[in-house]
């Protein structure tokens, strides 16, 4: 399926519109479920977004709300008080914030290292998703790293070529921290919905790459299976793409 591209003029206008795609979807996965499953993305870029969610929480119902659960595309091996640590970001920028239980946010337990996390995280996903051949998440949000990663699934990484496994541990020696947990192609491309969040001027030339020139980046293999593919970028990051994509 065609990716659908949305451009806003900043990263504020960007996050709004991506808001408002993300309260549809809840909305319609309490509609058709009773609950509504979405993956978070890391990095710097969601921080905006996840504070308009919290601006704009009342667009949900909090006895919708209490029925939202949260999971995490991936997350740094770091303990979760860490600056370094996805959960510890999302966690103060919005999910102390919103009227969700606790026990509906998935934390990846990444200190108990990388490897162990991994394990535990995908046990923790099968006993939610029981036999699903793979978790059909209601919504993945994903960020886009200049090299054309996305989650923890970097360039010429071996976790690319997963078919079974639904997370787990890399090691990345060009990032900082190195030690990752990521969840993997199949499940990503199990989901209903996939969001890329991409700002910023120093995005724009990966963007071009991936969606002008197809190169396979990683982020270019994120292709749902039946889901609907979403692109939001500022006007910075998608200034080299053509106007017909
Ligand atoms: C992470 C993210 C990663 C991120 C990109 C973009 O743990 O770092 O999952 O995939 O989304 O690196 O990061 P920025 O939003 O900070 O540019």
């Amino acid at each position: 399926m065609k990716p659908e591209i949305c451009v806003a003029s900043n990263l504020t206008t960007l996050s709004r519109k991506a808001s408002k795609i993300i309260f549809r979807v809840i909305r319609d996965s309490f509609r058709h479920k009773g609950f509504a499953t979405v993956v978070l993305a890391g990095g710097s870029t969601p921080e905006t977004l996840y504070r308009i969610l919290v601006r704009k929480k009342s667009e949900i119902q909090s006895k919708i709300w209490e029925r939202v659960y949260f999971f995490f595309g991936d997350e740094r091996a770091v303990p979760p008080q860490s600056r370094f640590s996805n959960y510890r970001m999302a966690q103060g920028a919005m999910l102390r914030h919103l009227p969700v239980p606790p026990r509906n946010i998935f934390r990846v337990r990444s200190e108990l290292g990388a490897a162990k996390a991994a394990r535990d995280y995908e046990k923790r996903l099968r006993g939610f998703f029981k036999k699903d051949p793979f978790p059909r998440f209601d919504l993945v949000l994903l960020g886009l790293g200049e090299d054309g990663h996305t989650a923890s699934l970097f360039p010429g990484s071996p976790a690319l070529k997963e078919k079974k496994r639904w997370v787990l541990s890399t090691r990345v020696s060009s990032v900082k921290p190195p030690a990752r947990i990521t969840l993997t192609l199949p499940v990503l491309n199990s989901a209903e919905n996939v969001m890329f969040l991409v700002s910023g001027s120093n995005k724009a030339w990966t963007a071009e790459r991936i969606l002008n020139r197809k190169e396979e980046l990683p982020a270019r293999k994120i292709q749902p299976r039946s889901g609907r593919l979403i692109w939001m970028l500022d006007h910075e990051a998608a200034r080299f793409l053509k106007r017909r994509l």
